[in-house]
């Protein structure tokens, strides 16, 4: 065996065993990069999550509500978000205003049920709700709820489309 051969034989493997280190390397950082998704995945539940959790067991899967007991926010959430008055009362209703969601949560969950079952959206064409502008409202609790949204709905009816007077 010559000199340059074994030269080269020594520097073949020493660069399998730098290849084999690197990618060792890359596929621990993958792991890493995927575990950190997925915490912070967790941490930040995706508005539809959120909905599951926080507010489906009263309005429903489809958001369509309980004849007689739970308003639908399906075709009727956009409409509210329609008018400063409607989107006041909106961010002011108990199961809303109270829940355990954050501000930017709330926005984030009122947000994609606008768009996600509501097939009015477009007509109403309603500007996304920001989680400052849910800071802003969300503590100042409604003193009558159903006369508020009572005065709210007549205010949208006059003016376009509306949500259900009665539910
Ligand atoms: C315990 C049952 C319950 C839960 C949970 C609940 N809601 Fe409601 N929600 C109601 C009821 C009942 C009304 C009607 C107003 C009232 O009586 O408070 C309402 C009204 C609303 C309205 C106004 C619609 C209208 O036509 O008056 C919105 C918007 C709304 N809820 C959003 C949510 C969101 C978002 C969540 C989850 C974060 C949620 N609600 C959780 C029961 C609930």
């Amino acid at each position: 065996m010559t000199g340059a051969a074994v030269t080269y034989r020594a520097g073949a493997a020493h660069h399998a065993t730098a290849h084999r280190a690197r990618l060792a390397h890359n596929v621990a950082t993958a792991i890493v990069c995927a575990v950190a998704v997925l915490v912070s995945q967790l941490a930040q539940a995706s508005p539809a999550q959120d909905y599951m959790l926080h507010c489906m067991g009263c309005h429903g899967t489809e958001a369509q509500g309980v004849p007689g007991k739970i308003p639908p926010l399906a075709n009727a959430l956009s409409r509210f978000m329609r008018t400063a008055e409607g989107r006041n009362y909106v961010l002011r209703v108990p199961g809303a205003a109270n829940s355990a969601l954050s501000d930017s949560q709330l926005a984030a969950v009122l947000n994609w049920l606008a768009v996600k079952f509501d097939t009015s959206a477009a007509a109403s064409n309603p500007a996304p709700f920001t989680s400052e502008e849910v800071s802003r409202l969300r503590h100042r609790p409604l003193a009558a709820v159903l006369a508020a949204r009572s005065a709210v709905v007549r205010g949208l009816a006059a003016t376009g489309p509306a949500p259900p007077a009665q539910y």
